[in-house]
């Protein structure tokens, strides 16, 4: 058993509304999330940067790790750690696809490193 089936998703795009890279910008509640795919597979993120607010759904990619625009922290977007600011981390959201539609799961969550 791993929990997912007790979390409350909700719609938040259709896969045509991803850019070329795969990313959009939803809202979960309060917060903006970030879409980011990679390797076919959707994550969700907080897109607000903990240090300085910069949008990670715009920064640069390598792999499973996104690149703030601003000051290039680095965050996997898998677990929401930062390897490069270590003590830094973002908010992750289950995502699963429906047909051609996004849903995010309605709360955050924080995994151990
Ligand atoms: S605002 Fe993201 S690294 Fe500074």
């Amino acid at each position: 058993m791993n929990g997912q089936g007790d979390e409350h998703f909700i719609p938040v795009a259709r896969l045509g509304e991803l850019d070329e890279r795969g990313r959009a910008v939803v809202r979960v509640g309060e917060e903006e999330v970030a879409l980011v795919r990679v390797d076919g597979r959707l994550h969700a993120v907080q897109q607000a940067c903990p240090h300085r607010g910069g949008p990670l759904s715009e920064g640069d990619q390598d792999g499973c790790l996104l690149y703030c625009p601003l000051h290039a922290w680095a965050f996997d977007v898998r677990t929401g750690a930062s390897p490069t600011n270590p003590g830094a981390r973002v908010r992750i959201y289950a995502v699963r696809v429906i047909g051609d539609e996004i849903q995010v799961a309605a709360s955050s969550r924080l995994r151990a490193p």
